[in-house]
C-alpha cells in the first residue's frame, strides 16, 4: 500500500517536467524542412540578420516561439511562421535546435528557393498598368506598382489572382534639393529620379511545388531585379514568402485593394 502511494506521487511530480522538455526527434522533420531555410538545418543561420539557434536553451527558444505566436514579441517574418505552429510542436522544435552544436559557420539557403523562376517581362512590360504610387520618405524613394493584364482582369472581376499574374514594383530614388530633401512635384509627391531596381512577385503552374508547405504562397514566387532587369542575388526568398504568407486571403498581396480600385476605374 505504501509503495503504491509513493509511486503515484512521484509520477505526478515528474510528469509536467517531462512534458515541458519536448522531443528533439519529433521536431526534426519540420525544423529541417522549414526553419532550415533561414536558421540552417543544424541551427547555424544562413545570414547575419538571422540568429543562430544551435545550442540555445530550449526553454528560451520555446518562450520566444510562444511570444511570436501570441504577438507579444514582434517580427513580421517570425510572427507569420509561429502563427502556423501548433502549441504541441513548439517544445519539440525548441528541443531540436537546443540539441544542435553551436558554431560559427553559415548554412546554405534552400536550393529550391535561391533561383526564383521569374524572368523579367522585357517584351510584355508595355502592357503592365501602374495601379499605385507610394512615396517612401525613410529611404528617399518613390515606388511605382504595376500589374500585368492577367492580374488586372482578375482584380476587376473580384477574383483571386490566378497563375499568369505578375506584379512588378519599380523603386526610384527621389529627386533631391540642395539640402538632400526630396523635391515635391505639382501633385505634392516625390519626383522619380533614377531607377534603383525592381521587386517582383509572379505565379505560374508548378512554381510553388518546391516551396515547403509552411512558407508556400500557392504558386507565387518572389525576386529582385537590378535597374537593367537582371536577377539580383544575395536575398533569401524564404523571407519574402514568410512575410507575404499571412496575406493569403488577398492573393498574397499587401495592395490588392488598391489594385482592385484601380482596375475598376
Ligand atoms: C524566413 C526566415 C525564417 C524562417 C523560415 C524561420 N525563422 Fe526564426 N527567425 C527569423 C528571423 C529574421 C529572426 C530574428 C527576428 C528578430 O529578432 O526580430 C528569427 C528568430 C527566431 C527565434 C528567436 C531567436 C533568438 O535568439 O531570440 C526563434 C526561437 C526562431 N526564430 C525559431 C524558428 C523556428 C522554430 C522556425 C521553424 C518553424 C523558424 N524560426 C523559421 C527568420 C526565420
Ligand atoms: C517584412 C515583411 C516583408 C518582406 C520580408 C517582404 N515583403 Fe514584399 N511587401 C511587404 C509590404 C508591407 C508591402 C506593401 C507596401 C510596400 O511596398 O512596402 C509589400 C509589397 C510587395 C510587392 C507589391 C505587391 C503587394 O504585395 O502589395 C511586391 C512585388 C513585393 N512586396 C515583393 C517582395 C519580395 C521580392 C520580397 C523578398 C525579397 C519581399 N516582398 C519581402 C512586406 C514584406
Amino acid at each position: 500500500m505504501r509503495r503504491f502511494v509513493l509511486l503515484c506521487c512521484s509520477v505526478a511530480l515528474v510528469a509536467p517536467l517531462v512534458r515541458a522538455a519536448g522531443d528533439a526527434e519529433a521536431g526534426k522533420a519540420r525544423a529541417q524542412a522549414v526553419c532550415a531555410a533561414c536558421h540552417g538545418a543544424n541551427g547555424l543561420s544562413v545570414s547575419d540578420s538571422i540568429p543562430n539557434l544551435a545550442g540555445q536553451r530550449a526553454a528560451y527558444l520555446e518562450a520566444q516561439l510562444r511570444a511570436w505566436k501570441d504577438g507579444s514579441r514582434k517580427n513580421a517574418v517570425m510572427n507569420a511562421i509561429a502563427a502556423q505552429l501548433s502549441a504541441d510542436e513548439i517544445p519539440n522544435l525548441a528541443a531540436y535546435f537546443a540539441a544542435q552544436t553551436p558554431g560559427t559557420g553559415k548554412s546554405a539557403q534552400f536550393a529550391g528557393l535561391s533561383k526564383p523562376p521569374i524572368v523579367f517581362p522585357e517584351k510584355e512590360r508595355g502592357s503592365f498598368v501602374r495601379y499605385l504610387t507610394i512615396d517612401m520618405p525613410a529611404n528617399k524613394q518613390v515606388r511605382h506598382y504595376l500589374a500585368n493584364p492577367v492580374a488586372l482582369a482578375a482584380a476587376r472581376a473580384g477574383k483571386p489572382l490566378p497563375d499568369g499574374s505578375f506584379i512588378l514594383v519599380e523603386a526610384w530614388s527621389a529627386r533631391l534639393d540642395a539640402d538632400k530633401k526630396p523635391v515635391l512635384g505639382p501633385d505634392g509627391r516625390f519626383i522619380p529620379d533614377q531607377l534603383a531596381g525592381y521587386t517582383a512577385m509572379a505565379r505560374e503552374a508548378g512554381w510553388g511545388d518546391s516551396v515547403p508547405d509552411l512558407l508556400r504562397n500557392e504558386n507565387w514566387t518572389y525576386t529582385l531585379f537590378n535597374a537593367a532587369g537582371q536577377p539580383r542575388t544575395g536575398f533569401n526568398q524564404a523571407e519574402c514568402l514568410a512575410c507575404h504568407k499571412p496575406q493569403d486571403k488577398v492573393s498574397y498581396l499587401f495592395t490588392l485593394d488598391k489594385l482592385q480600385a484601380a482596375a475598376a476605374r
